[in-house]
């Protein structure tokens, strides 16, 4: 889960990483209010889980609350890259003398997390890694042994650093590491972390993501997720722990394992061209045990995508054997009724697929066809797509 800049300064301020106070608005009128209570000038941050907010406008100084007023009503609903500014952050300004680069980033070639400090901060961090390398310092920490003072102090001065400002520098990079393991974070960074005229190392601005593998060990973590901003079928999938992502085409994909599943993305991407372009819905993985309720549930959020106009279900029975599956199909449909009205493509293979194909067979439902290898059946979706997108045209 990708946090907003503001959740992600509260977990630094929780863990002891320098950061301005601020407040996060909805309206123009209690941006006027946030500032006119922080007093001086202060800046206006969109708040949106893009990078590239000061380029498009969406960082604007203020320095009367009436100002604040008026560039928080030119901010909120702005589109950046697609996402709409709802909300804002209103912050003190901090009068800047030099802006520098911080992050921790999972590597999983390496295993490793991936320190990288740079002087060359407030920029694109890729573009100073693709034009002065050598500007961006690189340390890999082995997450079991973690991150030492000694470390740090090493990564700030391969940095080149200046003397006066190194200490805090590498307080701060400690402190970030307490953020990636006491919050299981796979990303952490700071851009620009800044020194200000008076020589204070503040993290001006944060971008935190979050490992979802541990929520677990989280609770407090639910209240960073935004409903809004994600897909509503997404959030449904996932409250029933269904491995779904919406994708733009129209063919409704289920299977089960998510190579499977990878794979018949591909297939019918491919299958799609020869009729019209049609192309994957969605990426949902039922996994290895899918009984009828799981597939029932499946079903239900992809029938009630609009953009979804066949449904492909490609199954391998192996533990959970093509019979229980087809029965699951069945049932699913009996449990949905009206609600499914989509044609379903079904392919299985697998363990006892014969006795599964049977069942369909006998079930003999009007909206099912069963075709028996994967390309035939990713064929026969796009084909199926096809025809009633044209006839809802
Ligand atoms: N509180 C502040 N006071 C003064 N300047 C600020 C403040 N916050 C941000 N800035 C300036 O705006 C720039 C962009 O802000 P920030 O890094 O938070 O947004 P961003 O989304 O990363 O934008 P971009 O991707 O264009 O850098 C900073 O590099 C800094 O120069
Ligand atoms: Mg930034």
């Amino acid at each position: 889960m990708d946090l907003y800049e503001y959740q992600a300064k509260d977990l630094f301020r929780a863990h002891g990483v320098p950061v301005l106070p601020g407040r996060v608005v909805t309206t123009s009128a209690q941006a006027r209010d946030a500032a006119a209570e922080l007093g001086g000038t202060v800046v206006v941050k969109a708040q949106v889980k893009t990078g590239g907010r000061g380029k498009a406008g969406g960082v604007q100084l203020a320095d009367t609350p009436e100002e604040a007023e008026r560039k928080a009503a030119a901010i909120l609903g702005m589109d950046i890259k697609g996402h709409t500014v709802h909300r804002v952050l209103v912050t003190p300004a901090c009068d800047i003398a030099a802006e520098y680069y911080l992050s921790f980033i999972l590597d999983r070639t390496h295993r490793r997390f991936r320190a990288m400090a740079s002087m060359q901060g407030g920029m694109d961090i890729e573009e100073v890694a693709a034009r002065t390398p050598e500007a961006l310092v690189t340390v890999l920490v082995d997450p079991i042994s973690g991150l030492d003072a000694a470390t740090a102090a090493q990564i700030v001065q391969a940095a080149a650093f200046p003397a006066e400002v190194a200490p805090a520098v590498a307080d701060t990079v400690l402190k970030l590491w307490d953020v990636v393991v006491a919050e299981d974070a796979t990303l952490v960074e700071v851009n620009p972390l800044v020194r200000d005229q008076q020589g204070s190392i503040i993290a001006l601005d944060g971008k935190v993501t979050l490992d979802d593998n541990a929520a677990f060990r989280h609770p407090s973590h639910a209240e960073l997720a935004d409903s809004a901003e994600q897909d509503p079928r997404e959030a449904r999938a996932r409250a029933r722990n269904l491995n779904y992502v919406k994708l733009d085409g129209q063919v409704g994909i289920i299977g089960n394992g998510a190579g499977l599943v990878m794979s018949t993305l591909d297939v019918v991407a491919r299958a799609g061209q020869a009729h019209g372009g049609m192309r994957p819905a969605n990426f949902l993985d039922i996994g290895g045990g899918a009984n009828a309720q799981v597939m029932a549930d499946g079903l239900d959020i992809i029938l009630c995508d609009p953009d979804v106009h066949s449904v492909f279900v490609n199954v391998f029975g192996g533990i959970t054997a093509c019979d229980q599956v087809a029965t699951g199909i069945v049932q699913a449909l009996r449990i949905l009724g009206d609600t499914a009205a989509k044609p379903l493509v079904v392919r299985l293979d697998g363990n006892n697929v014969a006795q599964g194909r049977r069942i369909l067979a006998d079930a003999d439902h009007p909206l099912v066809t069963m075709v028996d290898t994967m390309d035939a059946a990713a064929d026969k979706a796009a084909e199926l797509a096809a025809l009633t997108c044209a006839k809802g045209a």
